[in-house]
């Protein structure tokens, strides 16, 4: 287009993104304040968005209002201070412009040396996020969709490096005839490490049994790999951050009884990881950098806008030959490597670009009172709780996550579904060990005391009340 037809150009471009900037703030401006949940089904929002495609163009102007309308009921206020649900972070402004502009370069950041701008970027959060999270400094980072994937692409390196030990080469020779890797991971591990182990043909992992918080405990773990023939390839998954107490597997015995055993130790760290970068919870932390992999999520605690996981591994050539790719028409870097060869994926958005926003805007403090900030919210909010006749605060709230009960499993489903119906605050119904749960995570970087009071008020007014006489 010729970039003198100023008319075109306007209409093309700055007409719908002003619009979409006016929406945007428009519901940055409101989300403390609207219902949290959604006020319409999906069924009823494909109602106005779906139909029949149109014969024709429209301008995309009247595309964004059209979007609007028909999406914006349907939003669940995941950037609320009273969002608690599964464990979703909200976005930070830094994050969210930079995500923008990830957009409009519109830059495939597979390649190191056809798109410098945006590897850089990734190349430097990449660093500041080792440091921050006590990692290995020479540690291969790439930047995925989630810990699901993050997970994967690490599971990926540890099954590479754990049959070339015995002599096998598995991205030739696949797993057909392989020596059998043995998988061990805790009972309470994340469901996404079962899924990262389908795909990669492990089958399912050897289950260890947790403690009462849903840590592995060392006994149980030490047990299962004496059950292990010798020199047999073992992958041992840990986690940091258990979804429903907060809890943290005990590191420094786990890894080194594990290591011992000649084993790849991975860490699924989707939300836990962060609290190495705060001087008061690091302790949860301790020995976690001895391990061989670590997944996490920049989504959740970071507060960056969805999506980004990051799959960290100290073996850089562990997770090149599992993910790697040499082909004539792309462009290879002998250097810090193609991103290409550190994620699933050969073409992806820079979604690292964010992540160097939201850490730049912060700085090393600001992530600590970040991530310091949700786990004193979820203290707040269990000190709350625990005055409350009928509520039982069932974890040891020693991160973000708390787990309530009430007088039955009945109740608390009841209890949960008035809480989220009432639109004040949203939390997650769940099970743990045999019970009903309301479980809620602090992970929004918005949430304030008042937020934590307001939640605290809506599970008193959810509670069963004796009818009146
Ligand atoms: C401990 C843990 N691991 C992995 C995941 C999966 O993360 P994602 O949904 O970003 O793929 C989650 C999600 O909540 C999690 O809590």
């Amino acid at each position: 287009m010729p970039t003198d037809d100023q008319g075109t150009f306007h209409q093309q471009y700055v007409t719908p993104l002003r619009r979409a900037v006016d929406h945007a703030t428009d519901w940055l401006r409101t989300v403390q304040d609207r219902s949290v949940r959604p006020e319409v089904t999906a069924a009823q929002a494909l109602e106005l968005l779906g139909g029949p495609l149109p014969g024709g163009p429209t301008p995309a102007a009247d595309v964004i209002e059209a979007l609007v309308t028909g999406v914006e009921p349907g939003l669940m206020a995941i950037g609320s201070g009273r969002f608690f649900g599964w464990v979703m972070g909200g976005t930070l402004p830094a994050a969210l412009a930079a995500d923008w502009l990830v957009s409009t370069w519109d830059q495939n950041a597979g390649m190191r040396q056809a798109t410098p701008g945006v590897v850089a970027a990734e190349e430097a959060a990449a660093a500041w996020l080792l440091d921050l999270l006590g990692l290995p400094a020479t540690a291969d980072v790439g930047f995925t969709t989630g810990a699901t994937m993050a997970n994967f692409g690490c599971l990926a390196a540890a099954r590479h490096a754990v049959l070339e030990r015995v002599g096998w080469d598995v991205e030739r020779d696949g797993l057909t005839g392989a020596p059998r890797v043995y998988v061990l991971a805790g009972a309470e591990r994340h469901g996404s490490v079962d899924l990262a182990l389908r795909y990669l043909g492990l089958g399912a992992a050897g289950l260890v049994d947790a403690d009462d918080q849903g840590r592995i405990r060392p006994d149980a773990l030490d047990a299962a790999l004496a059950g292990i023939p010798q020199d047999a390839p073992i992958i041992v998954c840990l986690q940091a951050g258990n979804l429903h107490s907060g809890a943290f597997d005990p590191f420094r015995e786990t890894i080194a009884a594990a290591h011992r055993r000649g084993a790849w130790v991975h860490v699924d760290g989707a939300f836990g990881l962060w609290a190495a970068a705060v001087p008061s919870l690091a302790h949860l932390m301790a020995g976690c950098s001895a391990a061989d992999s670590w997944a996490t999520d920049a989504h959740k605690t970071l507060n960056t806008p969805y999506d980004c996981g990051l799959a960290m591994v100290a073996d850089r050539a562990a997770l090149r030959g599992a993910l790697g790719v040499h082909a004539s028409y792309l462009l290879h870097d002998d250097g810090p490597g193609d991103p290409y060869e550190k994620t699933p994926e050969m073409s992806r958005r820079a979604r690292g670009v964010p992540v160097w926003a939201a850490l730049r805007s912060l700085g090393r403090a600001g992530v600590a009172d970040l991530v310091g900030g949700l786990a004193a919210g979820a203290t707040a909010f269990a000190d709350g709780m625990r005055g409350v006749a009928g509520v039982e605060v069932l974890n040891d709230v020693c991160y973000t996550q708390v787990c309530l009960a009430f007088a039955d499993d009945e109740s608390t489903r009841r209890i949960t579904d008035r809480i989220n119906i009432s639109g004040v605050s949203w939390m997650s119904a769940s099970q743990w060990r045999g019970r009903a749960v309301l479980r809620v995570s602090v992970s929004n970087w918005s949430t304030d005391a008042d937020d934590v009071a307001r939640a605290v008020d809506a599970v008193v007014d959810a509670l069963d009340r004796a009818p009146a006489v």
